[in-house]
């Protein structure tokens, strides 16, 4: 009977998580994803609790108790450092299938040899690689975006890099099917693979650079996926092989999809070392950016009728999406029809731009996409650049030598005139400069985003009370 009840459990389980998926495709729909995650996972535990398998209950309260230790400051983290919470998330998945697999080795190693099948020792094998592999993988990609001191942010790279890293896992590989051929008489080699996954984990990570990690950490959400898989034939448990294929292929999804947004293949990402320190061109002469108070920039947008914003990465640390609220109602008011650029990869993560204009109750309508508004930019009035660099950069256009180039971008170039709000002349995330800004119809709003924004709030405010 509470074997029907569990598997009934489930299936139901898997078709929430089925839901949850399909559900957070659109932003309108989104929170009923999160709530049938939730509630999927919920089901998902209480169902595994209830099996009569389970020996200790002590030790599971002890986890349970752990796990909400580490979890609770964890899901406190500021929405700019969600990449590398999720990166942490994967790392303990990962760990977690890894130690599974093993424990379950050396149980049945010990107990009941006949138990490692063919099959069965196909599952560890794959599970532990996988899981031991995103373990140390995620843990290294959750501190390059961290920006954590002795893990360097640019990539790594030394002669041979390839061969060695895909040698070391081929040796894993032949480990295991050693085991696999014979568990009892190989078994000596188990913690040989656990060492060289450990490793490859983190030597696949060295030569990717910071830019790359949103894509690295959501590839290593397949691997976790996948080792999630493998970990559900070993314990024989159909939720976790489901549940496992679902988050393998969305992470893989993912991957692909932010792949495309960027023009970049996989093995670009994966070997291309994107980011790493380009030697300074010769002969580049020192040029000046023209400058704009925010005084006169509001002076400016009072007299426009076609307004876009372009969020970046810049908003969401500045936190500015309130103050763009307010500047988007004062807009308004004044009779501009005000747009907001979403580029498919601003910010640090999908849907980064969307969540945090959402949060500040942009009206969702107003949030147009990159393809289809960029044929309406050379009729805009004034772009405002809020914070975005390389989503800007009309290098991805024309600069066959830049390592963004043929990367879709926001035409903020083509409007009549553009204003950029950032701190500095620094670079965005892909390191390289901007020719945006050195544009005749470019001016700059030096100084933190809120702040500029707000200043031009206060400006737009004595306007439109006078009117
Ligand atoms: P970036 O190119 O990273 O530029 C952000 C700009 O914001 C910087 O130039 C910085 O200039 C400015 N900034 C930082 N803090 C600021 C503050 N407090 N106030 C005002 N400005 C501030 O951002 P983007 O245009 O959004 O492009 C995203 C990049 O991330 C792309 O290269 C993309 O390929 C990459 N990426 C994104 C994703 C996803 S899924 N979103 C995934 C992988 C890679 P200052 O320092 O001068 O202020």
């Amino acid at each position: 009977m509470i074997y029907s009840i569990v598997q009934f459990s489930f299936i139901v389980a898997t078709a929430l998580f089925v839901f949850a998926l399909h559900w957070m495709k659109d932003p309108k729909t989104a929170r009923k994803g999160v709530f049938s995650g939730v509630a999927a996972m919920t089901i998902a535990i209480i169902s595994t609790l209830i099996d009569p398998a389970i020996v200790n209950w002590e030790w599971i309260a002890v986890a349970i108790a752990f796990g909400f230790i580490v979890g609770i400051p964890l899901s406190k983290v500021p929405l700019t450092a969600v990449p590398q919470r999720t990166a942490l998330s994967h790392a303990f998945g990962g760990l977690a299938a890894g130690l599974v697999g093993t424990a379950k080795f050396y149980l049945w190693l010990d107990e009941g040899p006949e138990n490692l099948t063919v099959f069965i020792m196909v599952a560890i094998i794959a599970e532990i690689i996988l899981g031991y592999l995103t373990f140390t993988g995620s843990l290294m990609a959750a501190g390059k975006l961290q920006e954590i001191k002795w893990i360097p942010q640019r990539p790594v790279t030394y002669k041979g890099q390839n061969f060695i890293n895909l040698g070391l896992l081929a040796v894993a590989v032949v480990f295991g099917i050693l085991l696999i051929i014979n568990p009892v008489e190989y078994g000596y080699l188990f913690p040989a693979i656990i060492f060289l996954a450990v490793l490859f984990g983190v030597l696949l990570i060295i030569p990717i650079g910071g830019a790359d990690m949103p894509t690295v950490i959501s590839l290593l959400n397949s691997y976790a996926g996948l080792s999630a898989v493998a970990m559900g034939f070993v314990l024989d448990n159909k939720l976790l092989v489901t549940a496992g294929a679902l988050d393998g292929s969305s992470g893989l999804i993912l991957s692909i999809i932010m792949c495309k947004a960027m023009n970049r293949s996989f093995t670009n990402v994966l070997f291309g070392a994107f980011g790493q320190v380009q030697a300074a061109k010769a002969g580049v002469e020192q040029r000046t950016a023209k400058q704009e108070t925010p005084e006169g920039a509001a002076q400016i947008l009072e007299q426009a009728s076609k307004v876009v914003i372009v969020p970046g990465y810049g908003m969401a640390v500045a936190q500015a999406q309130y103050r763009i609220r307010e500047l988007y109602d004062l807009l308004s008011k004044l009779g501009i029809d005000v747009k907001f650029a979403i580029h498919p990869v601003a910010g640090r993560m999908p849907g980064h731009m969307n969540v945090l204009l959402a949060e500040a109750k942009i009206p969702y309508e107003q949030l147009i996409e990159m393809d289809d508004i960029n044929s309406d930019m050379p009729q805009v009035d004034v772009v405002i650049v809020v914070g975005a660099n390389d989503v800007v950069n009309p290098a991805a256009r024309s600069d066959k030598s830049s390592p963004i180039f043929g990367m879709p971008i926001i035409n903020a170039d083509k409007a009549k005139m553009c204003f950029a709000i950032k701190r500095s002349m620094n670079p965005g995330f892909a390191g390289i400069e901007n020719e945006l800004y050195y544009a005749d119809h470019t001016f700059m709003l030096f100084g933190d985003a809120k702040a500029v924004i707000g200043e031009l709030v206060k400006h737009l405010s004595v306007v439109v009370a006078e009117k």
